[in-house]
């Protein structure tokens, strides 16, 4: 059986580092994407001389000529230009869209039929711009976000509680912001709901850490943003799919009526299998957390505007 194949496009740290997590763990062999020459090349190469020593037979080359990713299962979007200290994700608007832009005609049209995994920023506003732009159903062009958010969340909670981050289970839905809705009734350390656990102050503190946790490393880096986290986030979600797992993920998706949301993406839980998202898992919010999931959509809405769709 021939391995699956998987592009990343954008030889950055996020791209890099997702690259890395795929072929160690054997899933794909990798086409690491990048218009800077020789860099994904040098990337590439190091990576696979690294192969004898971890252990790993998944294949990685890098490229600049777009025909060398063609037939990719899935693609990885991770170009564009990260945060700099000071900067919100929406002053990226408007460069990252052209950016997303090229690299999303160049990709549907050596790989027609991928799966489009967003990672750029502004996040939602991106994936929305991918989905136009491809063609492509909504079932394959999606984000990665909420397994990130929730990841912080999970740290956070678990740091609270001095416990395993693998008994700690969490859900943030929304847009990839600062208005991303943590749900703490709907996150738990073995099967106990954190409103059990921690106090409502120190939920309202992690909660907003959660929220502020791209900044957090933004500011603590200085030159860019995340990309430990990130990558491994997206690694969830890649597994996901081609080991057709059919996990519940927060991702960003196209919404058709769920939460009382329509022709927006946004974060939500939905069950990743191989053919993308499977479904969306509609969760029973109260009417506060819904009014904070409208507001997250509402603000996704204002900026796929400034794109004048
Ligand atoms: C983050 C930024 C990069 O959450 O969106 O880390």
């Amino acid at each position: 059986m021939t391995r699956k194949k998987v592009t990343v496009v954008g030889g950055g740290f996020v791209g890099s580092t997702t690259a890395q997590r795929i072929v160690e763990r054997e899933l794909a062999d990798v086409v690491l994407m990048d218009i800077v020459e020789d860099m994904p090349q040098g990337k590439s190469l190091d990576m696979a001389e690294s192969a004898p020593c971890i252990g790993f037979d998944s294949a990685i080359i890098g490229a600049n000529d777009y025909s060398m990713t063609a037939n990719s299962d899935i693609v990885v979007i991770t170009a564009g230009l990260p945060r700099k200290p000071g900067m919100t994700r929406d002053d990226l608007l408007q460069k990252n869209a052209e950016i997303v832009g090229s690299v999303v005609d160049n990709v549907a049209k050596y790989s027609p039929n991928a799966i489009l995994l967003l990672v750029s920023n502004p996040l939602d506003v991106m994936t929305y711009h991918a989905w136009k732009r491809s063609g492509f159903p909504m079932k394959r062009v999606f984000g990665m976000a909420g397994v990130l958010d929730s990841a912080r969340y999970r740290t956070f909670i678990a740091m609270e509680l001095d416990v395993s981050v693998k008994d700690v289970q969490a859900m943030v839905l929304g847009g990839h912001g600062d208005t991303m809705v943590p749900l703490p009734r709907y996150s738990t350390v073995a099967g106990i709901p954190i409103t059990e656990l921690i106090s409502a102050e120190r939920i309202a503190a992690i909660n907003e850490r959660t929220t502020r946790g791209g900044e957090e490393i933004v500011k603590l880096l200085k030159t860019g943003s995340a990309y430990y986290a990130t990558s491994a986030a997206v690694l969830d979600m890649v597994e996901s799919i081609l080991l057709d797992q059919r996990r519940i993920l927060p991702c960003c998706v196209h919404m058709n009526g769920e939460y009382g949301l329509r022709d927006v993406y946004c974060g939500v839980p939905v069950k990743l299998d191989h053919e993308g998202v499977a479904e969306i898992v509609e969760l029973k919010l109260s009417s506060d957390e819904l009014a904070m999931l409208h507001r997250s959509a509402e603000a996704v809405r204002e900026n796929v505007k400034k794109l004048n769709y």
